[in-house]
């Protein structure tokens, strides 16, 4: 039997794009002696594919057991009602946890859901806040915060944000770069709700970000002067980083079912280099005409193409556009409603991924050196495209036209810059050196590796 040195609870907010780098790192704690329970909500549960069987999860409620939060009515209805009674339920499931022979010692919780903190120091807990997105992005919402970037900013150039002033190329950005809920005033309740993140910051004994230092260093130390910051990132599965943790296959907590067999197979037939990725992530939704620009481009590039269209936005795909392509003889296109994405990217046919740029995506580009074409929709993409094209110039960003579509030639021209042109050699270049810096990140003693122990350390000597 394992004897556990400590005990981190931990509160993802309910969406892919949370649970699954939160699910990561508690398997990092986990190889480390520590034990880890994974609090989510009954709704969220139902419509997991499967199950971890690394880690144990336990339920709360978010007050729509039943019916799930389409039943909210609104985001800002569900997010007040589950934190009055999501507080309730993590309280029970931290005294029903005092039985187990471990009791909790920590919480580790995401900064959407800022009432986890009041929970924890009620029971005396260590607190650590879990950024999901990254410290750059992180910076936008905490000037905001602090009312230095006053809203909506309304001249495009002046957008100056003083966490990235050592940074050329963001010294000065536009408002078609910073996150969209900042420009959007439709989307008031939702910024306030990520401005709220800071709200009770300064209590947290830890700010740990879903990043790492070589990619962030400026942000980084300049936000490591407000809070205790230690980045820990990539959270991505052992076995396509350092190998150190070899049952380490497991992605995450799928909310729909990969057709694996046919991507890899299909995969397995291209030649190296010769295949564009496409995956908008889990959420976004493209206009009719948007996916039709895009069918068109990418079979106009004359590359191959292995494009995820989620179930619920296949209407959407021209006419005939799926049948036609399986009956081209040279196989050029595969639709899929969703696929193993690391291994997709891992896979050597791989030549760019064409991403909305959702940070996990972009994060796992970065791990496994794949160049990216650039197509942000909203929230954080925006701002993570423009670090891709102009910090770390791994990519390129496809440009819209004054209808806010990106246009097939556009789309056509971008796919052969990154993948076959002189131009597009120094991101090719770029994503190879990327993909090292992170790997040494994770890597025994590499910078998060170090943030992780130093992190167990303080557990454990809290639980002694
Ligand atoms: C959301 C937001 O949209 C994003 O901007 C934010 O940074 C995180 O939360 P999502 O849109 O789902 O996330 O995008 P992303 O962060 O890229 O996460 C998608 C995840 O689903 C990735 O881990 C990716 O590997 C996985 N995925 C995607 C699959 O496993 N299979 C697929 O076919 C597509």
């Amino acid at each position: 039997m394992t004897t556990h040195k400590s005990h981190c609870l931990i509160l993802p907010y309910p969406a892919q794009g949370h649970i699954n780098p939160m699910l990561q790192f508690s398997k990092r704690l986990q190889s480390k002696g520590v034990k880890i329970t994974i609090a989510t909500t009954k709704s969220f549960l139902k419509t997991m594919q499967e199950l971890p069987n690394l880690v144990s999860i336990e339920a709360i409620s978010d007050g729509y057991d039943d019916g799930g939060r389409g039943q909210a009515g609104s985001f800002v209805a569900y997010i007040t009602r589950f934190k009055e009674v999501g507080s309730d339920t993590l309280a029970q499931l931290i005294k029903k946890l005092a039985n187990c022979g471990c009791p909790v010692t920590c919480i580790v919780y995401d900064p959407f859901l800022p009432w986890a903190v009041e929970v924890a120091k009620n029971f005396g807990l260590v607190t650590a806040a879990f950024f999901t997105q990254n410290c750059a992005v992180d910076n936008i919402y905490y000037h905001v915060h602090k009312g230095v970037i006053k809203l909506p900013p309304t001249k495009v150039e002046e957008i100056i944000v003083p966490g990235f002033s050592t940074i050329e190329t963001l010294s000065r950005i536009e408002s078609s770069d910073v996150p969209s809920f900042v420009v959007s005033p439709e989307a008031e309740r939702i910024l306030e709700m990520l401005v709220n993140q800071f709200s009770n910051l300064d209590k947290v004994d830890w700010v740990l970000i879903n990043s790492f230092y070589e990619l962030e260093k400026e942000v980084i130390d300049w936000m490591a002067k407000i809070y205790p910051i230690k980045t820990i990132g990539p959270t991505i599965p052992s076995m396509y980083l350092d190998k150190r943790l070899p049952d380490d296959k497991e992605y995450g907590l799928s909310l729909f079912k990969p057709m694996a067999y046919e991507c890899l197979n299909w995969l397995n037939q291209q030649p190296i280099n010769s295949v564009v990725y496409v995956s908008f992530g889990s959420l976004a939704k493209l206009e009719a005409d948007q996916m039709e620009e895009l069918a068109w481009g990418l079979k106009n590039s004359n590359k191959n193409f292995l494009w995820v269209v989620r179930s619920t936005e296949e209407s959407k795909l021209p006419k005939n556009f799926v049948e036609e392509l399986k009956l081209t003889r040279e196989n050029k296109g595969l639709v899929v409603s969703w696929c193993p994405q690391l291994q997709v990217l891992e896979h050597k046919s791989i030549g760019c991924f064409l991403t909305h740029c959702g940070w996990n995506s972009t994060l796992e580009a970065i791990s496994l050196g794949v160049p990216m074409l650039t197509m942000p929709q909203w929230t954080d993409q925006p701002t993570n495209a423009k670090l891709v094209k102009d910090v770390w110039e791994m990519g390129v960003r496809a440009k819209q036209d004054e209808k806010g579509i990106v246009r097939r030639e556009v789309i056509e021209e971008c796919i052969k810059l990154v993948m076959e042109e002189e131009k597009g050699k120094v991101i090719r270049e770029n994503a190879k050196k990327l993909k090292q810096l992170a790997r040494n990140a994770v890597d025994e003693g590499g910078s998060s590796d170090k943030n992780i122990q130093e992190f167990v350390s303080k557990l454990v000597t809290i639980s002694q």
